[in-house]
């Protein structure tokens, strides 16, 4: 173990001399040592592990993408995180799964090693920072840290504030939840009294953060996409967390519809707030056994997520998600696949927007209140071959930096690759709850023997209906095809 410490301890410092010369490299070579290093950091990691395991601490928790940077958070270790992993220990009555370090006893000899090493780490970890800071500023994108003031890892704040939106009990309301800037605001006096109405938000958790007003943060990423997947703490090859924290949204019986969004396990609050106020509403979610698949989701268990953004930088990728496909074409790579899912059709206070769920790797926690959100997963309603059945779905990785979706469409603009092209979906008129159209792949891939009549989040073909949609170039009472183009 020591040949090996002192080994890697040369590497290291050898790679942290060499960062003094760069002076004009190039992108690519600066990506290529980026990946070097991240490799050396990744390697350091399991010495530590290794180190760790062999002087048997107490492994508690749960590992997080980096057992370096990403550890659960103490408030909710009480919780019993339950998953894929759950499923292993109940059948192997194995619990040493999981990592975070608990380096307790401080009389121990290789306590030094082990401290040698963690700073051997910040120090690559400092270099490889600057160098991230060097790779080309056109790989960049912007995400919320919900539920924060600050921004996590490399990203760099452009503004934090408060959570707002619409009031729960609006049904004309807009179903998504805003950052609010809290300086430099610019407000006019209105004159017109048909309006919408812009709210604060509060969290409704029955915990010590129930009717405080959640921050935000809006921050630049130092890579060019950022995904957000529900249900886990995983991180896929090549992608590493921003933040993880709880699937939050509004309570089902709200009259106002809401959306889905990740909220940091901080849920940071204003300070002085907590006064009942409501406005836009967070709660947790739990899911419901049926259309979600039950193994290997649980039922009732409050439902976590994870923001993720790429390892290694490049200007030239993008992501979307092929709704009803478990592949991605052969321009894009897989992040990772899953079922489609979302609040109940007849949720008037369910959140608007289909997700897509993984099926293996979750983080699903101990429900701690009575009112929650639910997480439901999606059938087919087209009263064909694909009806009742539970849709598929893949978050892809084109390897051409613009994706976008054109609706009433079957193929791409000159100079542009199909990625897919398929069915306009959406919720069903007459249902209570909001839904948003998604572009369904014609393939219409389902779950293995998943016909049954499970309800959850619907997904219905789109008709044309003449009057403010011109006709012609459109025909009226037809079905509505769409694309999605990269370039
Ligand atoms: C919503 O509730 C507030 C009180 O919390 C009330 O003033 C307002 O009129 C209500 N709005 C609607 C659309 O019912
Ligand atoms: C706010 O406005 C002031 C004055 O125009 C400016 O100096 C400052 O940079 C602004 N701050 C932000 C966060 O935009």
């Amino acid at each position: 173990m020591a040949t090996c410490v002192v080994l890697l301890l040369t590497v290291v410092a050898g790679v942290v001399v060499a960062d003094d010369n760069q002076q004009t490299v190039t992108d690519a070579a600066l990506a290529y040592r980026i990946e070097a290093l991240e490799d050396i950091v990744r390697q350091q990691a399991k010495v530590i592990d290794d180190l760790a395991s062999g002087l048997q601490r107490a492994l508690t928790g749960l590992e997080a993408c980096s057992p370096l940077k990403n550890t659960f958070p103490l408030v909710d270790t009480a919780d019993k995180i339950e998953g894929t992993g759950l499923l292993q220990e109940q059948l192997t009555g194995n619990s040493a799964l999981h990592a975070v370090f608990v380096r307790s006893d401080i009389n121990d000899p290789l306590v030094p090693v082990v401290t040698q090493l963690t700073e051997r780490v910040n120090e690559v970890s400092a270099s490889l920072q600057a160098l991230k800071n060097e790779v080309t500023e056109a790989s960049t994108s912007v995400f919320v840290h919900w539920g924060s003031s600050t921004c996590p890892g490399s990203s760099v704040l452009v503004y934090s504030g408060v959570v707002g939106g619409s009031n729960y009990n609006e049904t004309g309301g807009a179903a998504n939840y805003l950052c609010l800037p809290l300086s430099n605001i610019t407000l006019f006096d209105y004159t017109n009294y048909h309006t919408a109405h812009l709210y604060g938000g509060e969290y409704q958790t029955e915990d010590i953060h129930g009717d405080k007003d959640p921050l935000c943060a809006v921050c630049r990423s130092s890579r060019a996409t950022n995904v957000m997947i529900p249900a886990t703490f995983y991180c896929p090859d090549g992608w590493t967390s921003e933040y993880s924290g709880w699937l939050m949204t509004g309570y089902y019986d709200l009259e106002s519809a809401s959306e889905f969004i990740c909220v940091s396990f901080e849920k940071e609050e204003r300070q002085g707030s907590g006064v009942n106020n409501n406005g836009k509403l967070l709660f947790y979610t739990a899911t419901v056994c049926g259309s979600l698949p039950c193994p290997p989701y649980f039922g009732g268990k409050r439902v976590t997520c994870v923001d993720l953004r790429n390892k290694v930088a490049s200007s030239s990728t993008s992501l979307y998600v092929r709704w009803g496909s478990s592949k991605c074409p052969g321009t894009a790579v897989v992040v990772y696949s899953g079922i489609i899912g979302g609040s109940s059709y007849d949720e008037t206070g369910g959140a608007a927007n289909y997700l897509c769920l993984p099926l293996s790797n979750l983080a699903l926690a101990a429900r701690r209140s009575n009112k929650n959100a639910y997480l439901f997963g999606a059938e087919y309603e087209t009263q064909d071959q694909h009806h009742d059945k539970d849709a598929l779905c893949t978050v892809c990785q084109s390897t051409h930096p613009t994706t976008v979706m054109i609706p009433a469409r079957s193929d791409c603009p000159l100079g542009w690759t199909m990625e897919y092209s398929g069915w306009l979906m959406g919720g069903y008129l007459y249902d209570a709850a909001a839904s948003e159209f998604v572009c369904v792949d014609g393939e219409m891939a389902a779950r293995d023997a998943s016909g049954r009549d499970d309800d959850g989040k619907l997904l219905f073909y789109t008709v044309t209906v003449c009057g403010s949609l011109p006709c012609s170039p459109y025909t009226h009472d037809k079905n509505v095809m769409c694309v999605v183009c990269s370039k």
